[in-house]
């Protein structure tokens, strides 16, 4: 019978858990024996591996986090790392795995590839920053969590005629800021793609302002090359309105997936262990439109995507 192995790496995302559980029980519907493989890459290494069954997965596709848990490893960086995770592999007769992860775990999953080991890469973060994908498992839920915190923060800016900036994840791609500035109707969306545009900020605070607005939201992303914290005191000092900041940080990561996320995760978790059952080589999953597609997992992580500029520019023109 052939026996594969589950594992979530790097930064959680919500969803993670419908990705293990129609893992598991997909893959034991098509005749194949699984194994959880706990903390990531970690516990690869140290042989933290265990036999799952269709009842190990009850009750968890409402939860977030991840149930095999996570952990961004250092040591499955060096060859001495993956020549251990490989011969833990072999001690448990393990030749394929189904990895949830963003763009560095998925990369590991190539070091796999290349020795041997069927990869099936699933992408998991709430970061949206992997090009061969129009989205990733956690990004939706990340965006509803920013969605009602900017009502929440809206309604106490109008209160003090304040400005707010408030800052989300998102290292290299800007796509929480933008989806949630767009549905959030933040007058300002400040994602690392884009330079900013001081003179630009300071001119809507104050026409908005003029017109009788009584807040503004500004939504930016983390990687901005600039701290939230500069960023307010240069506006503060530029314009004489008062403005606060709010980091959101690891409330985004956290909470029940949506119905969009635990689609996503349910649909790519079990194409992956169908295309392992019919003996295919190593895979990155992805949905492009609503179909679920799959390329070969070196080209897959060499694909870019530029950010939604017509989302961009739509969210500018109702933002006034
Ligand atoms: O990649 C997902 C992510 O949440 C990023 O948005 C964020 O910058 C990073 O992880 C934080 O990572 P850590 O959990 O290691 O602090």
């Amino acid at each position: 019978m052939k026996k594969i192995g589950v594992l979530t790496s790097g930064g959680d995302s919500p969803g993670m858990n419908a990705a293990i559980r129609a893992a598991v029980r997909g893959a034991i519907y098509l005749g194949m024996e699984v194994y959880g493989i706990d903390k990531g890459y970690e516990g690869l290494i140290d042989g933290e591996i265990e036999p799952m069954t269709i009842s190990s997965v009850s009750d968890i596709l409402q939860r977030g986090g991840t149930i095999l848990r996570t952990a961004r490893s250092e040591r499955f960086m060096t060859t001495e790392g993956q020549k251990r995770a490989i011969s833990m592999l072999e001690n448990f007769n393990i030749d394929s795995l189904v990895i949830v992860g963003g763009d560095g775990s998925l990369k590991g999953g190539l070091d796999l590839h290349k020795q041997g080991i069927t990869v099936m890469g699933l992408p998991g973060t709430i970061d949206n920053d992997l090009g061969y994908t129009d989205y990733t498992i956690g990004f939706d839920t990340a965006v509803n969590t920013v969605l009602s915190a900017i009502s929440n923060i809206r309604d106490t800016s109008s209160s003090h005629e304040r400005t707010t900036v408030i800052e989300v994840m998102g290292r290299h791609c800007g796509d929480i800021a933008l989806y949630a500035g767009l549905t959030g109707g933040a007058e300002t969306i400040l994602i690392p793609e884009v330079p900013v545009d001081i003179n630009a900020i300071c001119r809507k605070m104050v026409q908005g302002r003029n017109r009788g607005k009584l807040h503004n939201i500004i939504i930016k992303a983390e990687g901005i090359d600039l701290s939230t914290q500069e960023l307010a005191d240069i506006l503060k000092e530029r314009t004489g309105m008062e403005t606060k900041i709010v980091v959101l940080g690891y409330i985004q990561r956290g909470g029940s997936p949506t119905a969009r996320d635990r689609m996503l995760a349910s649909r790519m978790a079990y194409k992956a262990v169908e295309l392992l059952a019919e003996g295919s080589e190593s895979r990155a999953i992805g949905i492009n439109g609503n179909e679920i597609v799959q390329y070969p997992l070196a080209d897959a992580l060499k694909m870019t995507r530029e950010y939604d500029k017509d989302v961009m520019k739509l969210a500018d023109i109702l933002s006034i």
